[in-house]
C-alpha cells in the first residue's frame, strides 16, 4: 500500500488506528516526523527539536589496542583524535529541568583524518522508546496534546501503549535510575548495534556504552530537589576544569542469534566487554555558543571500518535530523 507520507497523521485520527500505523511499514516522511514532534512536544525556535537544553563541549578520544584489533576504523590508531561533544537534557523543551529522572545524551562527532568524520548521539539508557520509525510516529501521534484539554487523551494513550508494549521500557528504564549528579557520571549507550571490521576482514557486530572512568553517581531525591532546576552545566565545567571527566568506549559483543535490528532490546546481559579507547572531556562552551552548535548529529555518519546494523530506527534518523537542523538554522541556532 502505497499512501502520501503527509497524510500518516490523517490515517491515525481516521480510518487507520495508531496501532495499525505503528505495526505497518509505510515509509516515514521525515519532513511529517518532524512536524509530529513538534505538534507533541513543543516548538521552541532555534532549538534542537529533540536533547534542545544542551551545553558544547571539546575534548580528545584515544583508541586502544583491543579497538585496533576489532577494526580498521582510524578512529582507533591509538593517536590523539579531537571530539566535538554535546551534553544534553531528553525533551524539547530548552529550559527542561536537571533534577528528574529523564533521559541525558552524549553526542560527539570524531574529527578524523582524511576528511573522515564520526558522528553519534547517544543517550543514558539501553534501550530506545520505539522500536521502527512507524511505532514512534504512531507514538507521537497518539500523545499530542488535544486541543481543548492540552493534554494527550489517556485512553488512546493507553490503549496504544497496551498494543505497543516496549514503548514503555525506555521510561521504566530511566525510572529505576536516580537522577544523575552530573553529565559525567551517568553510562551513555549508542543504543543501535554497529559492525566493526578489522584489518584481516573480520566483522563483529556490537552494541556500545561510554561509561564514567570514575564510576556513575546519582542523587538522592532530597539531594536533586536541593539541587534545582539548573545545576548541570556548571557541574561540568567544574569537574572539567578539575580534569575529571573521561568515559571508557565500550563495546559488548553480539554473539549469533542476538537481535540487532531493535533498539528496545539491549543484548543479553553477560556479553563480553571490550574497551575500544577512552574518551576525555577538555573544555566546556559558555552557555549557547562552541562548536557543537551547527552540528548535525546524524549517527548514519561513521568512518571506514564501522557501519550500521539493519536496525530500522538507526536509518531512519538521519533525514529527520536534517530537517531539524535546516528549520533550527533558519531560526538562529541557539544551543
Ligand atoms: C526515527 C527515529 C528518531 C527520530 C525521528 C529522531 C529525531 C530527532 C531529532 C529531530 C533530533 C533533533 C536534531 C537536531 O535538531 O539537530 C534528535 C536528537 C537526538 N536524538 Fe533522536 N531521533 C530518533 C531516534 C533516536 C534514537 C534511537 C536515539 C538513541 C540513541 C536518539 C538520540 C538522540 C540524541 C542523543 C539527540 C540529541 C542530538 C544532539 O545533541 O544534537 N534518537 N532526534
Amino acid at each position: 500500500m502505497k499512501i502520501p507520507l503527509l497524510s500518516a497523521l490523517t490515517l491515525i485520527g481516521t480510518s487507520f488506528s495508531a496501532s495499525a500505523f505503528a505495526q505497518s511499514q509505510m515509509p516515514i516522511n521525515p519532513v511529517a516526523m518532524v512536524n509530529q514532534f513538534e505538534a507533541t512536544n513543543g516548538k521552541f525556535d532555534g532549538y534542537r527539536r529533540s536533547g534542545a537544553k544542551g551545553i558544547c563541549a571539546t575534548g580528545e578520544f584515544t583508541g586502544s589496542p583491543e579497538g585496533r584489533a576489532l577494526s580498521s576504523a582510524s578512529v582507533f590508531s591509538g593517536k590523539r583524535i579531537p571530539v566535538v561533544a554535546r551534553f544534553s537534557v531528553g525533551g524539547a523543551n530548552p529550559k527542561a529541568a536537571d533534577n528528574t529522572k529523564s533521559q541525558r545524551n552524549m553526542s560527539l562527532q570524531f574529527t578524523l583524518p582524511n576528511g573522515e568524520q564520526w558522528l553519534m548521539g547517544n543517550i543514558s539508557a539501553p534501550i530506545f522508546g520505539s522500536a521502527t520509525p512507524q511505532q514512534l510516529m504512531a507514538l507521537l501521534a497518539v500523545r499530542q496534546p488535544d486541543p481543548a484539554t492540552k493534554a494527550p487523551d489517556p485512553i488512546k494513550v493507553k490503549a496504544f501503549n497496551d498494543a505497543n508494549p516496549e514503548v514503555l521500557l525506555q521510561g521504566k528504564y530511566l525510572a529505576s535510575q536516580p537522577v544523575p549528579a552530573s553529565f559525567a557520571s551517568v553510562n551513555y549507550w549508542g543504543v543501535h548495534a554497529f559492525g566493526f571490521t578489522n584489518p584481516s576482514g573480520v566483522k563483529q557486530f556490537g552494541k556500545w556504552i561510554f561509561e564514567p572512568v570514575n564510576g556513575t553517581q546519582g542523587l538522592s531525591d532530597e539531594e536533586a530537589k536541593e539541587k534545582g532546576a539548573s545545576f548541570l552545566f556548571d557541574d561540568l565545567r567544574q569537574r572539567v576544569k578539575e580534569g575529571k571527566v573521561a568515559f571508557n568506549f565500550n563495546l559488548e559483543l553480539a554473539q549469533p542469534g542476538d537481535q540487532l535490528d531493535n533498539a528496545t532490546v539491549p543484548l543479553p546481559e553477560g556479553r563480553k566487554k571490550i574497551n575500544l579507547g577512552v574518551l576525555k572531556i577538555t573544555s566546556v562552551s559558555e552557555d549557547d555558543k562552541g562548536a557543537c552548535l551547527t552540528v548535525n548529529y546524524n549517527p548514519m555518519v561513521m568512518p571506514k571500518g564501522v557501519e550500521p546494523s539493519n536496525d530500522p530506527m538507526l536509518s531512519a534518523r538521519a533525514a529527520p535530523y536534517a530537517v531539524a537542523l535546516g528549520r533550527r538554522l533558519s531560526e538562529g541556532a541557539k544551543q
